[in-house]
């Protein structure tokens, strides 16, 4: 479905990364998810990672409790962070790899190799009433393979598009990368899967993906958490908001009018 409004998630880990290099609570990721919502976040973001490197526990079960936008639970597919996720009721949880072996060469989840594994999972958290996503590459069987699955959303892995702009804005393996993106966007129209995007993007990267208008949703965290030691997390998420929606408006406005 064309989405003439794309919504962003903050993914708020990178705050938790820096309060963890010291120990202690500062700065607050909570804090920075509330922040977010004022500048324009529809939702938050946050992987509570197996080895708790950045989110802790304390953190989901904060943000469950304090924000006002709907948070999207990433996780790995094990029985740990399903009864955390049953435990909170996230109002989305996005599966991702955490291990080398779980990935495609790539980065997404290898969802066809793991298929089996992760059938279950996407089945109790669909019961629960929480909206999966599965994070893949942008690749038609493996979108295929999410919705045989019974994933209702996929997000598309960005990171290859991303590297090849930072090797070389210009140049084909950008062209090459982006229209896999906007191919496979096209694919999750065609069999019913809302499409999601993110890993990687900056303000550089953003636009084009913005722009593809089957895309519902991009999450964006490691850049913004970095941009705002510059500018400030404020400016810094009100800049990305605003490239979205300007690429939004013009990708549907020239579609329509
Ligand atoms: N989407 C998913 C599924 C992710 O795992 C991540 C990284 O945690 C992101 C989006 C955001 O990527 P980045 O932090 O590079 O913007």
């Amino acid at each position: 479905m064309r989405a003439s409004n794309l919504r962003l998630g903050v993914n708020i880990d990178h705050v938790a990364t820096i309060r963890n290099a010291r120990g202690g609570r500062f700065p607050d990721p909570v804090r920075a998810a509330k922040l977010a919502a004022q500048a324009g976040a529809d939702g938050i973001t946050a992987h509570l990672r197996e080895d708790r490197r950045h989110i802790s526990d304390e953190d989901i079960a904060r943000l469950s409790a304090e924000i006002d936008r709907p948070l999207n639970l990433e996780m790995a597919a094990t029985d740990e962070m399903l009864a955390i996720a049953l435990r909170h009721k996230p109002h989305a949880a996005c599966l991702v790899p955490e291990k080398r072996e779980e990935r495609t060469t790539e980065g997404g989840l290898d969802v066809i190799r793991f298929r089996d594994q992760l059938r279950p999972y996407v089945e109790k958290l669909n019961a629960a009433g929480i909206r999966v996503s599965i994070f893949i590459e942008p690749a038609p069987a493996a979108l295929d393979t999410a919705r045989a699955l019974g994933a209702p959303v996929v997000e598309l892995h960005t990171g290859s598009y991303c590297e090849a702009y930072l090797e070389d804005p210009a140049g084909a393996r950008v062209r090459r990368e982006l229209q896999r993106i906007v191919d496979a966007a096209a694919h999750a129209e065609s069999i019913g899967l809302e499409c999601h995007a993110g890993h990687g993007l900056t303000f550089d990267t953003v636009t084009p993906v913005a722009a593809i208008p089957t895309i519902a949703e991009l999450n964006i965290g490691h850049f913004l958490v970095g941009e705002a030691i510059f500018s400030g997390l404020d400016s810094a998420i009100r800049r990305m908001r605003a490239l979205m929606d300007k690429a939004r408006a013009a990708a549907v406005g020239g579609a329509s009018g």
